[in-house]
Parts: structure tokens; sequence; C-alpha cells
């Protein structure tokens, strides 16, 4: 293996003084009020490996163990990676994951590639991914069978022969999976396969980058930097919002621990899967390479859309995860769902990262001093996935769409001058309305910059057949550095509009003094409700207004089963069966349109029994803004316990379920016998 002098591990803290200034705002979380972060301590393996996070492909996330994994996918790939210009933006390695074997190892122990998957053999493929100068990966278990039913062989007990074989087929890097360990300590096995790979790449003088795979089940980034280059920090990821998010909140505390050539692995992409939105994978892959994680794409290339292209090759992301200070991004606050996650980058820039974890927009605002940038006149903002650059005079703002991110890159160095002003387009307001019902949104577009912008003008525009009016002025010919056109708008859906969620758009158009044109754009999401009935009402019979569920939908009047709609069982808590309800799964939030109008929400709440005793919840009830009742940490021992709360004087009320702290495994949480009284 190659040797490179140690990296001085020598980083910059965030100033107190910003921290300070962070708590006189009011903007500070704990998390951002924790102990800052330090370097990383402890020896790394320092072979000149992986000095940025992994990035490649693997076939797990879109194949599994079907029958499309093999040699065709895999050379199909490398050929994408080329053609399609991935291998350019720097992804690299081609990996192989579970399945690629035979059951059986031959009469001398070695490993047997499945011929009906691989009739060229590994070697052949190996030299196929190298001849386009790429790399190839394989995937092994430190246990004696790997983790799928059919029980391919694992590593533990063939460590330095299976390393072997994989140096002489020419494999690069090695995924090492947890499965069928036996007990055996985890460190001594893991570091078992690390000597034996050193010693394989050694005779081939091919080095081996490694994986470790233990799913953060020993704290892997309190030990393994010497072990290995990356380790999993959680269990597997799944193509969904909510396995996601959850991820991202394990991975986010643990970035003290990052650093190059030992990097936090919060799994492989799920990016062009089919079980997200767009805008939840931009925000996946831009968390992710804020966080500095591996770039595995985890789709069939072969089949993938433009936007998952687009997604994937951003290179101005890439560069984020890519940075040479190999800084994972930490958390500066995250209250109410509005998170602001900042990496500092090598040539002292700040990469901000507003994520809205809600399902509503959300301004989302910062300062490029709450960032750690040294005071200046003004900044450079680059907008990453508008590819736009702005200046701004401190301030780091934006509207943010539900569950996306706005990604910036902002520095203190003298070329915002060139650049237009930067402005924040926002509505104001409630975006519910009753159908025939005059409402007031009032839309602002603020000037962000040091420079003042000019021609300023901005247009809401509804569905067919809705009313419209602006009742103050759409333009201003001079926006100074700080200052907003403000507009109200009376906004009228038809009487006959049915329930519903509807789009308005706002358009807004200003010049730079240089006479730069800029326009900006967003969605005004608008929710069509009705008054609920005089009364008490069952909750699971009322229609809500939004509803988000950890897994599968949130279900009326039955337990979650955590797929498909109506997957549910009976409710039932502490052997209590319940006829009406709702079944949700943590983390749930469902919010019901109350219009000011109602008194009081009850419920029987507590975990469904159908989940054994591994479930812990907490529940919430919001009025507007405001918890206004919750349980502390329920467990699947419990009975079920009744919650009321006031909610006299809300528009809207919000149920809501939390993890107990300890992530959403098994959490299955019932609001039995759940009323609303108007
Ligand atoms: C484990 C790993 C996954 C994948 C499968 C293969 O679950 O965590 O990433 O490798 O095994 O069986």
């Amino acid at each position: 293996m190659r040797h490179l002098p140690a990296r001085k591990a020598g980083r910059r803290v965030v100033g107190a003084l910003a921290a300070g200034l962070l708590c006189a705002a009011g903007l500070a979380t704990p998390a951002a009020m924790a102990a800052p972060p330090r370097a990383p301590a402890g020896p790394t393996l320092d072979d000149g490996l992986a000095l940025t996070p992994p990035m490649g492909f693997n076939n797990w996330n879109s194949t599994h163990c079907r029958a499309e994994f093999n040699e065709a996918m895999v050379k199909g790939i490398a050929d994408i990676f080329v053609s399609k210009g991935l291998k350019a933006a720097g992804y690299e390695y081609v990996n192989l994951d579970d399945c690629w074997a035979l059951p059986e190892r031959d009469a001398d122990g070695k490993l047997v590639p499945d011929p009906v998957r691989f009739p060229s053999g590994i070697k052949a493929i190996a030299d196929y991914v190298h001849a386009k100068g790429l790399k190839l990966g394989i995937y092994t278990s430190a246990g004696t069978k790997t983790c799928n039913r059919a029980g391919f062989p694992g590593a533990l007990g063939h460590e330095y022969s299976d390393a072997q074989q994989f140096a002489d087929w020419g494999v690069d890097y090695l995924k090492y999976d947890n499965c069928n360990n036996q007990g055996v300590d985890a460190k001594l096995r893991y570091t078992t396969m690390r000597d034996a790979l050193r010693a394989a790449s050694e005779k081939t003088g091919r080095p081996i980058v490694y994986s470790i795979c233990e799913w953060g089940q020993n704290k892997p980034w309190e030990w393994a930097a010497d072990v290995g280059h990356l380790w999993r920090t959680t269990g597997d990821i799944s193509d969904s919002w909510g396995s996601m998010l959850s991820i991202l909140k394990k991975n986010l505390p643990l970035a003290q621990y990052a650093g190059p050539g030992r990097w936090n692995d919060p799994d492989m992409l799920e990016v062009g899967n089919g079980g997200m939105t767009d805008t939840e994978y931009r925000t996946h892959f831009s968390m992710w390479s804020v966080m500095s994680a591996p770039l595995l794409i985890g789709t069939d290339l072969r089949k993938a859309s433009d936007a998952t292209f687009d997604i994937l090759g951003n290179k101005e992301v890439i560069a984020v995860d890519q940075d040479p200070l190999g800084k994972q991004g930490t958390v500066l606050s995250s209250e109410g769902g509005r998170w602001v996650v900042v990496k500092e980058m090598r040539d002292g820039s700040r990469v901000v990262a507003l994520f809205n974890e809600t399902g509503s927009a959300q301004r989302i605002a910062t300062t490029a001093e709450a960032v750690g940038l040294p005071k200046a006149p003004a900044y450079s903002l680059r907008d990453l996935w508008q590819h736009k650059g702005f200046e701004t005079a401190g301030q780091i703002s934006a509207s943010v769409p539900a569950h996306g991110t706005v990604l910036f890159r902002v520095s203190a160095d003298r070329r915002w001058v060139k650049n237009p002003p930067a402005a924040e387009l926002a509505v104001q307001g409630s975006a519910l309305l009753e159908a025939g019902k005059q409402t007031v949104l009032t839309t602002t577009l603020t000037d962000l910059g040091r420079a003042p912008a000019t021609r300023a003008s901005v247009a809401l525009t509804g569905p067919e057949g809705w009313t419209v009016r602006a009742t103050s002025g759409t333009s201003a010919p001079l926006l100074p550095s700080g200052r907003t056109l403000r507009t109200t708008w009376k906004v009228t859906a038809p009487a006959d509009t049915p329930p519903g969620s509807y789009d308005l758009s706002l358009e807004s158009a200003y010049r730079s003094l240089t006479g730069q044109r800029i326009s900006m754009s967003l969605p005004v999401t608008t929710s069509v409700v009705v008054a609920p009935p005089t009364g008490t009402s069952a909750l699971g019979d009322l229609q809500w207004l939004t509803a988000a569920n950890g897994f599968g939908p949130a279900e009326r009047n039955t337990s979650n089963g955590e797929s498909a709609a109506g997957d549910g069982h009976p409710i039932t808590i502490g052997g209590a069966v319940y006829a009406s309800g709702l079944g949700v799964h943590a983390e749930s939030t469902i919010d019901y349109y109350t219009g000011k109008t109602c008194e009081t929400v009850t419920a029987d709440v507590g975990v469904d029994d159908e989940k054994g005793t591994r479930g812990t919840v907490s529940f919430e009830i919001w009025a507007d803004g405001t918890k206004v009742a919750s349980t502390g940490i329920l467990t699947n021992a419990m009975p079920a316990q009744p919650l009321s709360a006031d909610v006299t004087a809300a528009q809207v009320v919000r149920l809501r379920v939390t993890d107990g702290a300890d992530g959403i495994d098994s959490d299955h949480a019932d609001w039995a016998d759940a009323k609303l009284s108007c």
C-alpha cells in the first residue's frame, strides 16, 4: 500500500463569538450549543486511501438478490459512468453486493462466483471495469454466512484466504457485513479482515478500501478509524422519506468522528428508485453531501430518468461532499423541523443547507456570521441547485418547500461585488381557505444584498377560475438593501371547489444595478378546507389536512400495518380493543383544520400490542404553533393513557407522535377513540 504522511488534524472551530450571537438571536438549539466539534482523535489507517468519501455504485438498493444483478448490469453501469459523465464527476467504484457467489466454497475452500450471474468470473469483471479507469468493489460478511436467506459464504475464519482471492481478482474495495457473526467481538472480526486485506494487497500492490458494515451496533466511530476507511452508522436505508430522515438524524450528531480516510456511512443512495419525490431525493443527496457521506449510487442507471442524472451528476453538490478538508457538516439549529446544517470547506467558505423536514413550506434563515464566516461588507452566495451566484449583506434565508433543501455556498471574498443582490421571496398568512370565502395573503420580496435591486415586481396567479387581486403595490422602482416589497392579495376559490391542495404561483423579477435581470418563482400551496362539524366527531372519520407517517400511510380506525393503505389490524392497547381512532407509526404528524371553532381533543393513547415489546413513543397535541398536551414516553408494557387538550381558537390542531428518543423501529402508535368537540 502507498503510505502518505499523516494528515495534520488541525481544525478551526466556529468562534465563541458566533455562538454567543446565536444564543442572543434565540436561534440556537441544544445541538448548536453543545461542545464545538473536536478534531477526530486517535490514529487512522493513514494509507492514503479514501481521503475524500468514496463515490461509486452498489447494486443492492435497486436489485437486492434478484436475477437482474449480473454481469450485464455491472458492465452496463461501468459503461454509463463513462458515457454519462459520472466518472468525470468523480464516481469511481462499481461495487457488487450480496449474492454474487455460490452458497458453497469449492474443495479448496475458495469462493466461487455464481456462474449464472457472472459467467466470466470476477477477475474478468474487474478487468473490464479497470479498462475504463474505474474500480471494482465486492462484498462479504464478517460472519459464517452473508445476510441473504440463501446463506452465501462469509469470511469469518477464512479472512486471509478470502482477502487474497479478492486481491488476486483485482478487487479495490470490500464491504464487510455483520450477519451470522457467531457473537465474536466486532473489533476483533473487523481488525482481522483489515490485517488480511493489508497482507493480501501488499502482495499484489493493489490497495483495497475497507468499508465496515456493522450497522453502528458497536459504535465503530469510536474505534474503527484505524480499522476501516468508512463505517455504517445505522441499519439499512429503504426507499422512503421516513427511512432516509431517521438515518439522517442518527448520522448528523457523529460529525466529530469523520475526516479524511475515516467516514461515517449513513448507507447508500436511494436517489432514482421511485419511493421519494425528486424534491426529497435532492434533500437526500444534499444532506449526504453536507455530511461527507460516501456517495454510492443505488439505482439501476440503465433505467434512470434525466431528473435522476441531474441530481446524481450535480458537480457543485458533489464538490461539497468531496471537499478535501473532509469536515462533516454540523447542526446549527433545527427548531420546528427547520434545519440549518453547516459544512466548513477548505477554501474557508461554508456550505449551508436549509432543510425543511416539515410537510409545508417554511422560511429558514441564518446569517453569515452564525455559520462561522468573518465579518465582511457582503458575501458571495451560490445556489448549488439553481447554479446561480448572488451577493448577500449577511442574511442567508429562503422559503423552502415541504421536504426540500436549499443549498448555498457562502464565501467572504471580494467576488461578491460582481454578483446581483440575492432576494428572498415569501408568503405570509394562512394558506388555508374555505371555498367561496375571501382570504388575505401577503407576499414579500426582500433585497438581501448589499446593493439595491431595481425594477422589482411580483405577480400571483391562481388555478383556473380563482380570483386573485392585489390590494397594494406589486412593483418598486428601487428596492434598497434590506427593504421589502410587501403586497397583500385577496384570494377566493370558487364556491364549489372540492377540498384539497392547490398551487398558486408567485413570480417575481428584479434587476441588479448593472442591468442583470433575475427572476424567481415560488409555488404557494394552499388548502381548500371545510369547517369541522359542530358537536363531537370521531377523528378517525374526519378528513385531515395533511398526514405524515414513519412507515406506510396513517390509518383510520385500525392500527398501522407499515406498508399499504388498509393493512392494519383492530386498534389494541394492553389487550383493550377499540373500534375507532387513528393508527400511526412514529414519526407521525396529522393536521386537522379546526377553523377556530373547536374546544377539545380527547383520546386514549398507547403503543399497539401488535409489535411485541419494542415500541416506545410519545404523543403530543398542538394547537397552531403551541404544544398543549403530551405524554411521557409510553411503551408496549403500558395500558392506554387518556390524553386531552384544550384547542379553543386553534386554526389547526396537530396530533404528533415522536419516537421515544430511540429510533422509530416498532413504534406503532394508536390514538384510540380520538374525538374532536366543536
Ligand atoms: C445487510 C447490509 C445491506 C446489504 C445486505 C445484503 O443488510 O446492511 O447493506 O449489504 O446485508 O444481504
